[in-house]
């Protein structure tokens, strides 16, 4: 158990912000978890770090990191459909896909090259491109950081939904999670009910298109449309899309015919923030040396040097202007600490 003091934490946030730690340790194994429970260091105010690419800091944590280097994968069980991979959560999220498709063990290829780790897939229930984490998940393992016990969770009780969990309302900052259980098929279905991705294939016999092809899209298609963070500092959507009400939506619907939507269950739409904020006038906006993606106004990027707080003032001029134009009050999906 080494505790480290006044750790720089700017390579362990895709912001880059160069906030400290007053305190870090390195967590490699679920026994370090356990040391320092004993040792009543976990009674101090936590912070779990993976890969940081969905934090902003808003200045130096006057308290203890964790930073969470777990790693490995083993097949838990196999059949002769399915491949159960039990993968500890430190494991970078795009190389485990990549492992997958490699394999042939479709499941994961739609989440392609999302940054982050997997320990904080479960978390936000990460989802791009028609999929999302609970459609492959089956259990995790979490660390009771209140009491030092190992608790399993299934996927009822991770209460998972778009963008959340229970580790995001009830049990926010209770537990780390050391690995997850997830389920692969052998014999993948190929997912394209995300419109471009249907496109994309849209002269290709469906009945050829592999897993391998549709993970290469997908990175294309990101490629093309959010800022890689080694490249240019971001946190993917700074933004979760709304849902609304059916009686708002048609409201809106009125005045701004083209407004793009999903209808979901119980009469409620998603709207896509980006729009609303494109809309707004922010697209491709600098203030200072942050600003709005060019190509993806939900994304907010890090020119150069800045602060947390700077990041956090645009981000809230932009739900302040998305609230006074169409009266929808956008929530952060980044965790701001
Ligand atoms: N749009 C705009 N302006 C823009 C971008 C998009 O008006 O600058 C509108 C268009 O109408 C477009 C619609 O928004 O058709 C949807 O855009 P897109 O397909 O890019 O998806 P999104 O809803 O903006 C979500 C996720 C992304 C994920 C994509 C693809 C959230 C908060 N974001 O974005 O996730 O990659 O779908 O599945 O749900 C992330 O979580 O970091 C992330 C990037």
């Amino acid at each position: 158990m080494i505790i480290k003091e006044d750790f720089c934490l700017a390579p362990f946030n895709t912001f880059g912000i160069e906030a400290l730690a007053y305190e870090l340790s390195i967590i490699t194994s679920i026994n370090e978890l356990k040391e320092l429970y004993v040792a009543g260091e976990l009674s101090k105010k936590l912070l779990i770090l993976s890969k940081g690419s969905n934090i902003l800091l808003t200045g130096h944590f006057k308290g203890l990191v964790l930073l969470n280097q777990i790693w490995g994968k083993e097949i838990a069980k196999e059949d002769d459909n399915h491949v159960y991979l039990n993968v500890s959560s430190g494991e970078f999220w795009p190389s485990l896909v990549e492992y997958t498709v490699d394999n042939g063990w479709g499941g994961l290829e739609n989440l392609t090259d999302i940054p982050g780790k997997m320990g904080a897939a479960p978390i936000q229930n990460i989802g791009a491109y028609g999929a999302e984490l609970r459609d492959v998940f089956v259990s995790l393992e979490a660390f009771d950081l209140t009491n030092g016990k190992l608790v399993t969770f299934n996927k009822e009780e991770c209460e998972f939904d778009y963008r959340t969990s229970i580790f995001k309302s009830k049990f926010k900052n209770r537990y780390f999670i050391t690995s997850v259980l997830i389920k692969l098929t052998k014999s993948p279905i190929i997912n394209l009910s995300y419109k471009p991705l249907a496109d994309a294939f849209k002269d290709r016999n469906i009945e050829e298109v592999t897993i391998s092809d549709v993970s290469k899209k997908v990175a294309e298609i990101r490629e093309s449309k959010l800022p890689n963070p080694d490249k240019l500092k971001n946190a993917g959507s700074f933004f979760k899309n709304p849902i609304i009400e059916m009686d708002k939506y048609h409201d809106l619907k009125l005045e701004y015919d083209n407004i793009p939507s999903y209808a979901l269950k119980n009469s409620t739409y998603k709207i896509p923030a980006a729009w609303l904020i494109e809309q707004c006038g922010w697209k491709g906006k600098r203030v200072g040396n942050v600003g709005v993606h060019e190509k993806q106004a939900l994304v907010i990027v890090k020119y150069d040097t800045a602060t947390g707080f700077q990041i956090l003032d645009l981000a809230n001029s932009v739900k302040k202007s998305v609230f006074d134009k169409f009266g929808i009050d956008l929530e952060f999906e980044v965790n701001v600490v």
